[in-house]
């Protein structure tokens, strides 16, 4: 019989499909979709990795709260992942997060704190900082994806080898956009111990410190840092779940150029992710573009435009000079 014991036994496997629409001649570039796990997002993969190392650590047991800042897409994860093994989760998010993800949280069980986005990380109203005094004052345990190593190691495990074994081992570079960096350090790891002449390029919204810090290995002055519309990517210090040694390139992106790809890629493909998933497919064309016909790119898109159709329109693209 083929009967899975949860939905947790669904997570990963995604499928790797060219765009041969999007980017029609040249190097072959093609993207794995991770809105087909069943929280529709990487994230799924990284939930669970983060609960069951840290049940194996003894640092979360049975009865306990789970309290994690999220952009989403990793409150959805984790709540699967609490809800099949028994915990309680709570959410902080900022005020950037779309409705469509807040009432997926709740639908699953999860309590949503929103706090402010324009304050620094340290301020107490920060969404971090809002998190971790739950975690005092409830006793909870914090994965804190931003510092977890289960995180990039997740990816390490299963993302990456996915990836080696659907090109046959022929992939010649890797793009992704710079979240936590949980995706590019562990898939730019893996990938580069089967060939270290794959090329691991990461994308990052301008205002973000990402492509600043590989250029110049510090930190850029506080005003260069800027608020973008891309969700999920960019940041403004360096986590450390990001694995700078593996990558080589890092590609910014601004807005605009992020939302008109998302519907460049849908209307081409057919092929529907959010704003980080448009940023990743253009940057990854971009590069297609000056390589050779014999190099295959991958790129990979977190989620599902599903998930920000609330923003994905043109209402509220128009609003914001996005069309
Ligand atoms: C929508 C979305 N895209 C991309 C990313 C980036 O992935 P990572 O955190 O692994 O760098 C995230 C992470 O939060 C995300 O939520």
């Amino acid at each position: 019989m083929e009967i899975r014991q949860s939905i947790l036994d669904t997570i990963g496997d995604t499928p790797l499909v060219a765009l041969r629409r999007y980017h029609p001649t040249g190097a072959l570039l093609a993207a794995k979709l991770e809105f087909f796990n069943p929280a529709s997002s990487s994230k799924d993969r990284i939930g669970v990795a983060m609960i069951e190392a840290a049940e194996k650590a003894g640092e979360l047991r049975p009865g306990m709260t789970i309290v994690e800042p999220t952009s989403g897409n990793t409150g959805l994860g984790l709540a699967l992942a609490a809800l099949i093994k028994g915990y309680k989760l709570v959410c902080t998010a900022t005020t950037k997060i779309s409705r469509e993800k807040v009432l997926m949280l709740e639908a699953h069980g999860a309590e949503v704190i929103i706090c402010p986005v324009d304050v620094a990380a340290d301020d107490p109203r920060s969404y971090y900082k809002v998190a971790e005094r739950i975690r005092d004052e409830r006793g909870a345990f914090l994965p804190y994806q931003y510092y977890n190593q289960a995180n990039p190691i997740a990816h390490y495990e299963t993302t990456g080898p996915e990836v080696w074994k659907q090109t046959d081992g022929k992939v010649t570079h890797f793009v992704a956009g710079i979240g936590t960096g949980g995706t590019i350090s562990g898939v730019g790891k893996y990938l580069k111990e089967q060939n270290p002449a794959v090329q691991v390029v990461g994308v990052d919204p301008v205002g973000s410190v990402y492509a600043y810090y590989l250029e110049h290995g510090k930190l850029p002055s506080p005003d260069e840092l800027k608020i973008y519309m891309i969700d999920g990517i960019g940041q403004s210090y360096i986590p450390e779940s990001y694995w700078p040694q593996y990558i080589d390139e890092v590609i910014t992106v601004d807005d605009r150029t992020a939302y008109q790809a998302v519907f460049d890629l849908t209307r081409s493909e057919g092929i529907f992710t959010g704003s980080s998933g448009g940023a990743a497919a253009h940057a990854a064309r971009e590069l297609a573009r000056r390589l050779s016909d014999d190099a295959l790119v991958v790129t990979l898109l977190p989620d599902s435009g599903e998930r920000y159709l609330s923003k994905l329109n043109e209402d509220w693209m128009g609003e914001r000079g996005l069309l």
